[in-house]
């Protein structure tokens, strides 16, 4: 694991935006796996700029999303369907047909999962999966548990996580209570994991996630096994 500690969100969003860059420019046609919240958006502004400045080409690579709320359809202001198109998808050039995400309004969420894993796999699984991490340690909607989850699957939100995710909705009430996550096999199985944080407030959940014991009550500490796990991280 390569844990790299920066002074400033800019760098970071930087540092793991150029990692992203080297995936695209040594294989273009890559898998990404990417992530909503906030930590990513500097990453993807970035991007971006890659992207408008002639150096950066999307156009033969695909991407799978972490998760998406159920209930919510991609016209939703907070589904992360749009948040990717407005953050992302909307300002490279990337078809949108190879920009895939969990269907938050599947009419039956098991089988919409396990189209999810199908899908993933005839990909040929994720060259680079980026990821933020939850204050609770989740990664994509991964919650602790009695086990690690490894297929992507239906998941009930703690509540932890709808407080935390309630500062993009009117209320507590208005965030969905479920989402469609991937599982940790498909985030394990990634070729390339990079993790960013920010915050001096994930400081002791990336402290735990990384240095303490592999648990599920951490889902984040799985990825102490993974072969070439890179955090890019300011936490004070
Ligand atoms: C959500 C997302 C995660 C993200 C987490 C942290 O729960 N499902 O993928 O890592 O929020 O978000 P933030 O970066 O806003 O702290």
């Amino acid at each position: 694991m390569n844990v790299m500690h920066v002074e400033s969100y800019e760098q970071m969003s930087r540092i793991a935006a150029n990692i992203i860059w080297a995936q695209i420019v040594l294989k273009p046609e890559c898998v990404l796996g990417l992530a909503t919240g906030s930590t990513p958006v500097g990453i993807y502004k970035r991007l971006v700029e890659l992207h408008r400045n002639g150096e950066l080409d999307f156009s033969r690579a695909t991407t799978v999303n972490l998760d998406e709320y159920c209930g919510l359809d991609g016209g939703h202001p907070q589904s992360y369907r749009f948040f990717m198109n407005r953050q992302l998808f909307d300002h490279v050039n990337i078809e949108k047909a190879r920009t895939h995400m969990p269907d938050g309004v599947a009419a039956d969420p098991q089988t919409e999962c396990r189209r999810y894993d199908v899908l993933i796999q005839s990909l040929g699984g994720i060259d680079l999966q980026l990821l933020g991490i939850g204050h609770n340690g989740h990664i994509g909607f991964n919650e602790p548990g009695a086990e690690f989850c490894i297929p992507t699957h239906v998941v009930e939100l703690t509540p932890s996580t709808i407080k935390a995710n309630s500062r993009f909705f009117a209320s507590d009430e208005e965030v969905p209570k479920r989402a469609i996550t991937m599982g940790m096999g498909a985030i394990m199985a990634a070729r390339k994991v990079v993790l960013a944080v920010s915050g001096a407030d994930k400081r002791d959940i990336l402290e735990k996630a990384l240095y303490g014991p592999v648990t599920p009550q951490i889902p984040a500490s799985l990825l102490q096994l993974h072969p070439d796990l890179t955090v890019v991280c300011c936490v004070g």
